[in-house]
């Protein structure tokens, strides 16, 4: 039986105050860094990811 193994990825997030967060950005998940920084509530609500990630709004 082969299971494949995950890692997650260690990223550092600067955020508009120039605060960094340190995360772990899990590979199993499928997310871009848009979803990533919104699954961790990094930016306050309604200002990113407003297109959806389609590279439409320029808000992430
Ligand atoms: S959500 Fe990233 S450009 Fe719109």
């Amino acid at each position: 039986m082969n299971i494949a193994k995950t890692m997650d990825v260690k990223i550092t997030i600067i955020d508009r105050e120039g605060t960094a967060h340190h995360v772990d950005a899990q590979t199993d998940m499928a997310m871009n860094l848009m979803e990533v920084i919104r699954s961790y509530e990094l930016a306050p609500e309604g200002t990113i990811g407003i297109c959806g990630g389609m590279a439409m709004c320029a808000s992430c």
